[in-house]
């Protein structure tokens, strides 16, 4: 078989992304370019994404990114073999502009499309490393929608093994975050904010963390932090979030939420590790940019003789790279059924 050029289109949330990847015949596919551009400035005005404005960027840099990303690899459209985009989950609006965008190149070229899971880009994107992991694993996906344990055999070979029963590990790090007066998103800045505070100053819950199965619960820890707020008087009041003399305080409520969110996160993976028998895990998605999550884990698994892959830190965070990646390990798999490019399909669920 021939090497094949995929063309990887990422919209589903806040992030467009863009990526050429190369089908090597007995080896890796490797990627070749991928641009991004991130929304994250254009959303913190409003303490979040805002749909509407998410679809409409997309839409304005959806072709310049793909260009950049053809000029870089040196590659000329008509080279291109196959189109893949994201297909769920994800904003409705934003979905539809990256598979939009692919169904025209794919009429337009006379190339088939791939629609690609989100979080089987996230929990593949590993692949892309220096240090790729080998099937089977463990994979421990963290993103801000998601919190899952599986057991992946192959490509498209994957197993649940438990999941978040309410709001995801990186959902905990934002509303945290953002009850503290953080910017959007609030996971890396709650996490330079508790940078050398206390992680026992604050009582907060581990919950499930004892369920005897591998789910997960974080609602319940917004929801302490927002107490402990109130008890400071500190709740809805910009002001006293940003005084000086209560940073001190504010720094060790970080710490203490991040060390609870990373705690639970870590003995459940240990768990998994433990009823499945491997020796292997994959961190994916946001929250595996966190450091102390990798400073833990790794402690954890050197002791028990455990490999850790995550992917390249920028690649962590939504991307072109591991859409275009996931397809071409599907199309490589013999489990891609590329679609006529006349049709394509999102799945915001
Ligand atoms: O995978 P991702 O880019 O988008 C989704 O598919 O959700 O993950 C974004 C999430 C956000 O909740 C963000 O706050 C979190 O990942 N995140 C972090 C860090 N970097 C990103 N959380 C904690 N520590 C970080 N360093
Ligand atoms: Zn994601």
């Amino acid at each position: 078989t021939a090497a094949r050029l995929v063309l990887g289109i990422e919209s589903s949330c806040d992030e467009t992304g863009v990526a050429l990847v190369r089908t090597e015949p007995g080896g890796a596919p490797r990627l070749l370019a991928h641009a991004l551009h991130s929304q994250i400035d254009m959303h913190q005005a409003y303490g979040g994404v805002v749909p509407e404005l998410a679809s409409r960027d997309h839409i304005r840099r959806v072709v310049p990114l793909a260009r950049q990303v053809l000029a870089e690899a040196q590659v000329a459209l008509p080279e291109v073999d196959l189109i893949a985009y994201t297909q769920g989950p994800g904003l409705a609006g934003a979905l539809l502009v990256g598979a939009g965008v692919a169904c025209a190149l794919g009429v337009a070229l006379e190339r088939p499309l791939l629609g690609v899971h989100h979080l089987e880009g996230h929990l593949l994107s590993p692949f892309l490393s220096a240090d790729p992991p080998e099937f089977p694993f463990v994979a421990l996906l963290v993103s801000g929608g998601h919190t899952q344990l599986m057991r992946v055999d192959g490509v498209g070979r994957y197993a649940l093994l438990g999941e978040t029963v309410d709001d995801a590990a990186g959902e905990a790090f934002d509303k945290s975050a953002k009850l503290m007066g953080l910017p959007y998103p609030g996971g890396p800045h709650l996490s330079r904010l508790a940078e050398g505070g206390r992680t026992d100053a604050f009582e907060l819950p581990r919950p499930m963390l004892h369920s005897g199965n591998l789910d997960f619960s974080f609602a319940g820890l917004k929801t302490a932090v927002r107490t402990h707020l109130v008890r400071l008087g500190w709740l809805d009041q910009p002001e006293a979030l940003a005084a000086p003399e209560h940073r001190a305080t504010l720094v060790d409520l970080a710490a203490s939420a991040q060390a609870a969110i990373v705690e639970v996160l870590v003995k459940k993976s240990l768990a998994a590790l433990k009823q499945t028998g491997l020796k292997r895990i994959v961190v994916a998605g946001g929250v595996g940019a966190n450091r102390l999550l990798r400073e833990q884990l790794n402690q954890a698994c050197q002791r028990r003789g455990v490999r850790v892959h995550y992917p390249e830190l920028h690649l962590c965070t939504d991307n072109g790279a591991m859409i275009a990646l996931a397809a071409a390990m599907r199309l490589q798999a013999g489990l891609a059924e590329p679609q006529r490019a006349a049709t394509f399909e999102v799945k915001p669920r």
